[in-house]
């Protein structure tokens, strides 16, 4: 533990500390930001305060000697999670920071060391799938370079694929439902390996079958929500009894039902119903937007930008303000096991998110955007 004579700004740990030779010398930095209402995982504090980071870290340590950031009375959140994006180049993530999303879930990106290429200080942090596990002929599978690993026809398959996947660095496993497969039994498959190598397991399920699916084989993120049947008492008790979370991306299905020409009640009573149904009923929702610029489907959620609108959908559906804003942080930083952040609390990630009025007063207010943070990294979204 530093004490306070070590962590005034600019200091080097070695020198202030009296660290051995030999210690690797790290130039500290310390933040204050004050005059702050600070989200403490439930609401905001009524009074105004102060949050210290040093070097990335949220910390405890007095804010003597720290570089002062005044909050002129704003709303200091932690960044914000999308639990469903398509980083297919890293320039998108510039535009995911600036709206205060700090941490992008990737869902499909291959290969995984095309990710691990847009880490960098200071831009938002990512966590990958690497590609899919699909079957033959469905729209996935015909995308150009697909890996023919992702192809699991049968449950040997998709034990090889979840070896392959772990072995490349990929964070969870990510499986493609479609009515052409694959069937319960390979999914089943999928988890079981997943998990006995402790993966989470993230499936695609567009309809009310590939929801039943994804809750027969107990996978842990059913992701979308049914467009052609609404999410039911049935199909809730299931994925109550498993503990399962639903990530609706609801964002992406009213996009899909408006660029298709769908009735607007496909997403009203489908799409949207399904999220209503199982807010209602405690299944645990996560904010993922499904952003991505692939031309070969139905609908292209610009990055960042749509987080916002995924919290307003959410809330249209009847989440909670609180409900929305714990699923776009600590909610998906506990449910994706990222124990490093996702809370406003000492020993965590710098990432925050500073708004100048109050979301849960009213949704549209996440985008009063002032300032954010990623790993104690600022950006000025109006610089
Ligand atoms: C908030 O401020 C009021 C007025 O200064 C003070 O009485 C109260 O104790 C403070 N509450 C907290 C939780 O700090
Ligand atoms: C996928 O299906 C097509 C069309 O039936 C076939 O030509 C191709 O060989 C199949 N690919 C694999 C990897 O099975
Ligand atoms: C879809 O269409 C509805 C009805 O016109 C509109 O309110 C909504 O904003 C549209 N959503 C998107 C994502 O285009």
């Amino acid at each position: 533990m530093l004490t306070i004579t070590c962590i005034s700004a600019f200091l080097t740990i070695a020198s202030a500390c009296g660290l051995p030779s030999g210690v690797e010398k790290r130039e500290v930095t310390k933040t204050a930001i004050q005059n702050v209402h600070v989200w403490n995982g439930n609401s905001f504090s009524p009074n105004l305060s102060t949050v210290v980071f040093i070097n990335g870290k949220l910390s405890n340590a007095p804010s003597l000697g720290a570089t002062v950031v005044d909050g002129n009375g704003g709303y200091l959140l932690p960044g914000l999670i999308d639990a469903h994006t398509h980083i297919t180049d890293c320039a998108y993530l510039d535009a995911m920071r600036r709206y205060g999303v700090t941490t992008a879930l990737d869902m499909g990106t291959y290969p995984v060391s095309s990710i691990d290429a847009c880490r960098a200080s200071g831009v938002t942090d990512i966590r990958t799938s690497g590609a899919a596990a699909t079957v033959n002929g469905t729209l996935i599978s015909q995308l150009p370079g697909f890996p023919a690993d992702s192809l699991i026809p049968n449950p040997a398959a998709g034990r090889r694929f979840v070896r392959n996947r772990i072995a490349q660095g990929a964070d969870y496993i990510k499986v493609f439902l479609d009515p052409l497969g694959p069937d319960e039994a390979t999914l089943a498959a999928v988890v079981q390996a997943a998990h006995a190598a402790g993966k989470l397991v993230v499936t695609h399920a567009t309809t009310y079958a590939d929801y039943s699916t994804a809750e027969a084989a107990d996978a842990d993120f059913p992701t979308h929500v049914p467009l052609d049947k609404a999410i039911d008492d049935p199909s809730i008790a299931k994925l109550l009894s498993n503990g399962q979370v639903s990530i609706p991306t609801l964002i992406m299905m009213q996009s899909i039902v408006n660029n298709t020409g769908a009735p607007p009640v496909v997403y009203t009573l489908n799409a949207q119903g399904s999220a209503t149904n199982m807010y209602n009923a405690g299944v645990p929702i996560l904010v993922g937007t499904d952003a991505n610029a692939n031309p070969y489907v139905p609908a292209n959620p610009p990055f960042g930008s749509s987080f916002h609108d995924e919290l307003k959908l959410l809330v249209q559906a009847g989440v909670s303000p609180v409900d929305a804003i714990r699923g776009a942080t600590s909610l998906a930083a506990n449910k994706f096991r990222l124990y490093d952040r996702g809370s406003i609390q000492a020993g965590l990630r710098a990432d925050l998110l500073l708004l100048s009025a109050d979301p849960t007063e009213d949704i549209g207010n996440s985008l009063a955007i002032e300032k954010v943070w990623v790993n104690g990294v600022e950006f000025d979204p109006s610089a």
